[in-house]
């Protein structure tokens, strides 16, 4: 059994994370919901002192708030826009237009170029116009680009519509919400080969006029794997076409998993002996996760301007995804432990870079 003394209970006293970096960029979190049940009050205090900006998991996925050709399900997204508003938070809303998490009516395969590019509109429309005035930006279009290979990813909205789908999307939700600001959404897109498809894609984009306001970096890396000068060399590319950047969907994995970027598709099963920390972090593991989030935030700060927002991909750890993908097992990715404790790796945020151990 490993003893937790690599937490304490900054959580709902101290400094506020926030607030500590607020004149450099948001920080922000995802979160699963804020409906009754969704949150303890440790939790709801964690949220509402460290973070000024929300994403919501799931539920503005098209296929949680589009389930069906003539229904939207707004349930879950009016809750927590609210209750962002009520906290004074910002919302991101994350994502308009994905190849995951999307109902197969949108862009079943023979339904035609005019009717799927009709559906597309109807879906933005919908969800940008319900929220207009209440969201910061749109994830309008998530992971587009290709892992390897061609510059677009083969997807059901490219077949049906052809790689214009993508310029679609950005217009749609720019007349759905003039007010709301557009992001293009990827992972890995810091990595040379991807992150050149990914500049073609957007100056192409940019050369043909369409409004695009910020590329958000998902930010999925792995401890002693994080790729620290493809991510500087990224944020200045990125930066360089106008764009604001943002990291969006942060977390450190400390169990190994295969080379699968974020592929959500990707299951694998982990044998009771590859679930090497369900006792808990092991100190020197939080140390070196402590130090390299620490070298992340300075290089984030080395570009105040560049990097407008840094969103982790969960509350705590015992809410992160990489809980169960790639595959089952215990992980500990991000400030904060189980027990909404602050880890080596939230002291280590908040003191910079001088304070890191
Ligand atoms: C993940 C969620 O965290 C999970 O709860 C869900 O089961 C699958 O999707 N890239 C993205 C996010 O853009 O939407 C994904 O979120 C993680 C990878």
């Amino acid at each position: 059994m490993f003893h937790s003394v690599a937490s304490h209970a900054a959580s709902a006293e101290g400094p506020s994370l926030a607030a500590r970096l607020a004149s450099r960029f948001q920080v922000g979190t995802c979160v699963g919901g804020v409906l009754p049940g969704s949150l303890d009050p440790a939790e709801r205090s964690l949220l509402t002192r460290h973070f000024n900006v929300l994403t919501p998991e799931n539920c503005m996925k098209p296929g949680p708030i589009h389930p069906t050709l003539e229904g939207f399900d707004f349930t879950a997204g009016d809750a927590l826009v609210r209750f962002a508003a009520e906290h004074r938070m910002a919302v991101v809303g994350h994502c308009l237009c994905w190849h995951q998490q999307s109902p197969a009516w949108m862009f079943e395969a023979g339904v035609g170029r005019e009717a799927a590019l009709e559906q597309l509109r109807a879906h933005i429309h919908g969800v940008v116009g319900h929220y207009r005035g209440r969201i910061q930006g749109w994830d309008v279009v998530n992971e587009a680009v290709a892992d390897e290979g061609e510059d677009l990813r083969d997807t059901p909205a490219g077949r049906a519509i052809g790689p214009a789908y993508i310029e679609r999307a950005f217009e749609f939700a720019r007349d759905a919400d003039p007010g709301a600001e557009l992001y293009y959404n990827d992972y890995n897109i810091e990595r040379p080969a991807k992150r050149e498809r990914t500049l073609r894609l957007l100056k192409r984009l940019l050369d043909n006029g369409t409004r695009v306001d910020g590329v958000g970096i998902q930010g999925h890396w792995l401890l002693d794997q994080v790729p620290f000068d493809d991510i500087r060399a990224a944020i200045d590319a990125y930066a360089a076409l106008g764009l604001k950047v943002m990291i969006t969907e942060l977390d450190l994995d400390v169990v190994d998993r295969p080379d699968c970027g974020a592929d959500i598709a990707l299951q694998r099963a982990y044998a009771p002996n590859e679930d090497v920390y369900r006792d808990g972090l092991p100190e020197p593991i939080a140390q070196r996760q402590a130090a390299q989030y620490a070298r992340l935030f300075q290089l984030f700060g080395e570009r105040v301007g560049a990097v407008t927002r840094v969103s982790f991909w969960g509350l705590h750890d015992g809410k992160s995804w990489l809980n169960s993908w790639p595959g089952k097992r215990t992980n500990h990715p991000l400030l904060f432990d189980r027990a909404c404790r602050a880890k080596l790796a939230f002291d280590a945020v908040l003191a910079g870079p001088e304070g890191a151990p």
